[in-house]
């Protein structure tokens, strides 16, 4: 794509600009992104450039090592892994109202974030993907009245407390070009065509208290539910789908033996923005081998449900 091509330079050149001979650092959370930000600023500064990314154990299955062998080994960035799996999972015991888990989790990203970044000695930028609706979204909404359906965390307003500035390259820059323009920089398409995954990860995805053993749990059934999505070619057809693990055990029949073990929800929807959302209309069949799959797999599991509801009214995660 040429006009990616002609952006990619003037892009380049203009974070050279701003940025001189000074570090950068910059919060990489393996989304589309914050990835595509890092792999572009790579591209500009090369090793002034240190990425930070959290580990806050709420992780999908595999995710840590793809997102870290996927930057650092195939494309040389320098990331910082902060392994704070035991801080977070510790501040969330007990927690299980869905505003508390999300600014525990928020406020601890943030500590975290800022402990490794002043590791970083002279560091004078944070880079940010934020993206051209972003940028429009902050000040529309900004001054009018609001209803905070939940509570997202960044790192906004962190740049001021720790003196840093921002570098922004994809302010100006629409989701469909952000993923042009990580293909243009080398990032696997299918890298770039993943679904959203929220910053609070797994938790809002583990209704009610957490624990490591659902987490466990939840992080398997996942992994054989987004397989039998690949293997059935429907990947791109939604736009966001995973699994809930739900705070109830029910009583099942396997082989000779009852059991006793967790529920779960399927979700899968489509969406263009992620504002509102349909449910997507999997066969029966789909269906069927799946809820199959997982309870056979995933010990633990002994029921699958399929959620049903469109956003409005239901949101697309759980919490
Ligand atoms: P909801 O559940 O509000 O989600 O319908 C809409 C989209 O936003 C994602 N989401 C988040 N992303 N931090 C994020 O970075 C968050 O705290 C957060 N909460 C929800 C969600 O996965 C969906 O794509």
């Amino acid at each position: 794509d040429w006009t990616m091509g002609a952006y990619r330079e003037q892009a380049i050149e203009a974070i050279r600009q701003q940025v001189g001979d000074k570090k950068v650092i910059c919060a990489l959370s393996g989304g589309v992104d914050s990835s595509v930000a890092a792999a572009l600023l790579h591209e500009a500064i090369g090793s002034q450039l240190t990425c930070v990314f959290v580990d806050h154990g709420l992780l999908r299955l595999n995710e840590a090592e793809e997102v870290l062998s996927m930057f650092r080994d195939h494309m040389n960035l320098q990331v910082i892994h902060a392994e704070e799996q035991e801080l977070f999972l510790g501040e969330l015991e007990g927690q299980s109202d869905p505003e508390t888990k999300r600014k525990i989790i928020g406020k601890l990203f943030i500590d975290v974030f800022q402990k490794y970044a002043n590791e970083i000695e002279g560091a004078e930028f944070l880079a940010q993907g934020t993206l051209y609706p972003d940028v429009i979204e902050s000040v529309s909404f900004s001054g009018g009245p609001s209803v905070t359906i939940k509570s997202h965390h960044n790192v906004g307003g962190l740049p001021e407390k720790m003196g840093l500035k921002l570098v922004e390259p994809l302010r100006e820059l629409f989701k469909d070009e952000v993923r042009a323009l990580g293909v243009e920089l080398g990032l696997p398409a299918s890298f770039i065509g993943r679904h959203p995954f929220p910053g609070p990860g797994l938790a809002i995805r583990c209704p009610g208290e957490i624990t490591r053993e659902k987490l466990e749990i939840l992080r398997k059934a996942d992994a054989v539910y987004i397989d039998q999505i690949r293997k059935h070619g429907l990947y791109d057809e939604i736009w966001q789908a995973f699994v809930a693990i739900l705070p109830v055990r029910t009583v099942g029949v396997m082989g000779d033996g009852r059991t006793y073990d967790y529920a779960c929800a399927l979700r899968a929807v489509t969406s263009v923005d992620g504002m509102t959302a349909d449910y997507y209309p999997f066969s029966h069949e789909f269906l069927g081998e799946t809820a199959t799959r997982i309870i056979n797999e995933v010990q633990g599991i002994n029921r699958v449900t399929y959620d049903i509801t469109s956003k409005p009214p239901g949101t697309i995660e759980w919490e």
